[in-house]
């Protein structure tokens, strides 16, 4: 048998995503749809498999044998009969979210009820005008993701830290500490801590969950965010995931501010999963407080 690519701590990162499902959806299970990348092994959809009736799957494979990884997610899918239950998306999973189908003109069949963005690179990443297509990708989906047939959904996001000291992210966090200060809260401290900490995690730790937040609300849907967790993943690259939960809440048709407050964002600690074991760290930064 072919060794796994992936290490014990992503396993912890799966194990934990798992237990979510289970407690967001516990009288759902056997009926869930899932949409995402689970990668040719394929080894979330195994290990969940028994939670879903549909698994709506994209990979874009390695060039130039891109059918190579497509072919093997199929093989996989057979072995583990879940080839009846799947459908394969091909192409760069942005695209296909962006233009609403893949390659061959498959149209995506929103909506999910777990959505795994299991990217290998980085969230920031700009294409050649500028524009961050992947936060406009994941834009894109939390608005399509139909409140009149979805009531709440799990949203999970892996990443690395490439571009994660782009301007965006800076000057995103200066707007918080603004917020914050008009607040006649600690502001300064705060985020002078976080953009000064010598892991660039922490940048991220506040601001891919203050994006879904607020893409979130202008949806009319609530988010409820999980620790953000940080580990060593392959070739020792290190990653982040983040977890949200996102229930609808139509009481008012203008969008709310989120219901999540900064300072809970702010305040909540990381979990690190070193040798697949997680422990929850704060990195001796400050929390937020009224002056
Ligand atoms: C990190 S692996 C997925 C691991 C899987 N979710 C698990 O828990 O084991 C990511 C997979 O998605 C594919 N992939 C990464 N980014 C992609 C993108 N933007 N579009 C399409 N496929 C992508 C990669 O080729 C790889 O097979």
């Amino acid at each position: 048998m072919t060794k796994s690519r992936f290490t014990k701590n992503k396993q912890t990162v799966r194990d934990l995503q798992g237990e979510l499902i289970v407690k967001c959806f516990n009288d759902q299970l056997g009926k869930l749809s899932y949409f995402g990348l689970p990668s040719p092994e394929m080894k979330d959809i195994i290990d969940w498999q028994s939670f879903f009736s549909y698994f709506e799957v994209v990979e874009r494979g390695l060039e130039p044998d891109e059918w190579k990884d497509q072919h093997l997610l199929l093989v996989n899918a057979y072995k583990n009969n879940i080839i009846d239950r799947m459908r394969l998306l091909r192409g760069d999973l942005d695209k296909v979210i962006l233009n609403g189908v893949d390659v061959h003109s498959n149209h995506l069949a929103f909506p999910f009820n777990v959505i795994s963005l299991d990217y290998s690179g980085g969230l920031l990443y700009r294409d050649e005008s500028g524009t961050q297509y992947r936060l406009k990708a994941i834009k894109k989906l939390i608005e399509e993701q139909d409140a009149k047939y979805i009531v709440a959904y799990l949203l999970f996001i892996s990443t690395n830290l490439h571009y994660s000291k782009d301007g965006e992210i800076v000057k995103t966090l200066n707007n918080i500490r603004t917020e914050l200060n008009r607040s006649k809260m600690n502001g300064d401290e705060v985020i002078n801590a976080y953009l000064s900490h010598e892991m660039d995690e922490m940048k991220l730790k506040i601001y891919i969950p203050y994006y879904i937040n607020q893409i979130a609300a202008g949806c009319l849907y609530n988010c409820v965010s999980d620790k953000p967790i940080v580990y060593n993943g392959n070739k020792g690259t290190r990653m982040m995931n983040f977890r949200f939960y996102l229930k609808y809440d139509g009481r008012t048709s203008a969008p709310r501010f989120p219901r999540e407050r900064l300072s809970q964002i702010i305040n909540t600690p990381l979990v690190e999963i070193n040798d697949g074991i997680p422990l929850q760290k704060s990195y001796g930064l400050p929390k937020i407080r009224v002056l």
